[in-house]
């Protein structure tokens, strides 16, 4: 269902700064809900193939125009450095890229602090190989229309000499839409200035559109810097995509052994994020669930932190407050709106099952595919990566890390502030394993026509 849709009708309109109708639909639209889709990874091993696909897919590639209402299946293609030398770019667009993406996920790993088990040693196959090139991603909010979208992209690339299929990864909402930890998610989203509908209550003011796409102002005022030619930079973004396990099992485990009842456990799943599972945010509700104000997008990101300075309500380290501050006073000072991300992450495998507590479950297929969009991308993941999430100095919470996603150590903690005294909870694991990742540009359409028409490379 289109924003528009699930928000009731019509929404408060504002100036079309953008150029929409060329910047790819991903980086406005919202996730539908329910949501189904697949990603597509392809590798190139003649550069006259991967354009060919790349000049057979711009038509079918969908646009941010009117993204808030409408049709909500599109189809979008993202390429990695790798990709970019292999379709044949000229030398000195490649080298217009930032050393990170040039780089890659895999080889960023120290400044990404992904070590011990997220290490890309462990990851699994095609990622960190360099050798994806191409990736398709289809969202769709119907079964059928997703079939459609598949059966479009296929005929694109399918039989085209020197493009194969690395490997394909459906992916969908849980019943209840929920991700496989047993949350709502994709709620909290920045607004972008000039996309053409006013910020949704509690988003906050509109963050200049330079952060989220390339060749505008971004918050500095001025542009960020962006691949040369200009014709192959604007209206496009960079795309970071971490594949993670979640480790169910584990999850629960820590989530029992901390809790005496059912109700308990709850409040304890809520406080680790910072929202109850139904999407509810714990500032607005702090003693039980609200699954209405869950399912209100005019509700349910409506909030600051202002009056839980201290995070009685909201524990400083939540997922939820460590990845966006809102007002809250930090210990080290930043720029809150210099570090916000459009997320279109995506859940793929099992079910949440509440009552699996084995070992295998921990194994069994199932996570997010965290998709993240900024035209700093790399810079934000690092930054993240190293103050938000592996360290807590910033809330002044020492070592502790992420609940979430931070890579825990042995005798990692959690505090959830309360009063007299706060109360510190022991056996935080890293719940979630990173199993993969890539850096990604993702093209406006212009670009994508241009990247189809260059000469270079051989096979
Ligand atoms: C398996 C991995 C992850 C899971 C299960 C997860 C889950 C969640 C949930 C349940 C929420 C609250 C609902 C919402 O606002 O959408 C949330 C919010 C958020 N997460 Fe994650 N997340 C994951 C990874 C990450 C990573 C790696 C990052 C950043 C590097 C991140 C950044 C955010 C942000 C920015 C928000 C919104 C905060 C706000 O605007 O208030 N998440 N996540």
């Amino acid at each position: 269902m289109p924003l528009s849709d699930r928000l009731g009708g019509d929404l408060p309109r504002r100036p079309v700064s953008l150029e929409l109708d060329d910047i790819q639909a991903t980086v406005l639209r919202y996730r539908p809900e329910p949501y189904y889709g697949t990603h597509i990874m392809l590798h190139v091993s003649d550069p006259r193939g991967g354009r060919e696909v790349l000049r057979r897919l711009a038509p079918h590639v969908g646009s941010a125009a009117d993204w808030w209402r409408g049709d909500d299946t599109w189809i979008a293609v993202a390429i990695s450095h790798t990709g970019m030398v292999a379709i044949g770019t000229p030398e000195p667009s490649l080298q217009s890229f930032p050393e990170a993406f040039r780089q890659g996920m895999a080889a960023r790993a120290d400044q990404l602090r992904d070590h011990g088990a997220n290490d890309p040693r462990y990851w699994d196959s095609p990622f960190g190989s360099g050798r994806i090139h191409l990736w398709i991603s289809i969202f769709s909010d119907t079964e059928a229309r997703w079939h459609a979208a598949m059966e479009t992209a296929r005929q694109q690339y399918q039989g085209l000499s020197g493009v194969s299929v690395l490997e394909m990864h459906d992916f969908g909402a849980q019943p209840g839409d929920l991700n496989p930890l047993g949350y709502k998610d994709g709620i909290g989203q920045p607004a972008i200035e000039g996309g053409g509908i006013a910020p949704l209550p509690g988003q906050g003011r509109p963050i200049k559109a330079g952060e989220f796409v390339l060749g505008y102002p971004g918050e500095a005022g001025v542009p960020l810097p962006m691949p040369h030619p200009d014709v192959l930079g604007r209206n496009g973004t960079f795309v970071g995509i971490r594949k993670y396990q979640s480790r169910v099992g584990a999850f629960n485990r820590f989530l029992q052994a901390n809790a005496r009842s059912e109700e308990e456990r709850e409040l304890l799943a809520a406080k680790l994020i910072g929202r109850w599972r139904s999407g509810s945010p714990l500032t607005l509700t702090p003693g039980q669930d609200d699954p209405k104000l869950g399912a209100d997008p005019l509700r349910n990101d409506d909030f600051t932190y202002a009056d839980d300075p201290r995070g009685l309500r909201v524990p400083l380290g939540s997922h939820m407050r460590r990845m966006n501050p809102r007002d809250t006073r930090m210990a080290q000072l930043a720029d809150v709106n210099l570090h916000r991300i459009v997320r279109r992450s995506t859940g793929y495998g099992a079910p949440y099952d509440p009552n699996a507590t084995s070992d295998a479950a921990d194994e069994v297929p199932r996570g997010i595919y965290f998709i993240f969009l900024s035209a700093k991308a790399m810079a934000t993941m690092e930054f993240l990566q190293q103050e938000w999430i592996n360290s807590g100095n910033f809330m002044d919470l020492g070592p502790e890390r992420d609940p979430n996603v931070g890579l825990q150590e042995e005798g990692a903690v959690f505090t959830i502030p309360k009063e007299p005294v706060r109360h510190r909870v022991h056996g935080i694991e890293t719940f979630n394993v990173l199993r993969g990742g890539e850096y990604l540009f993702l093209p406006g359409l212009t670009a994508l026509r241009w990247l189809a028409e260059q000469q270079g490379g051989h096979a």
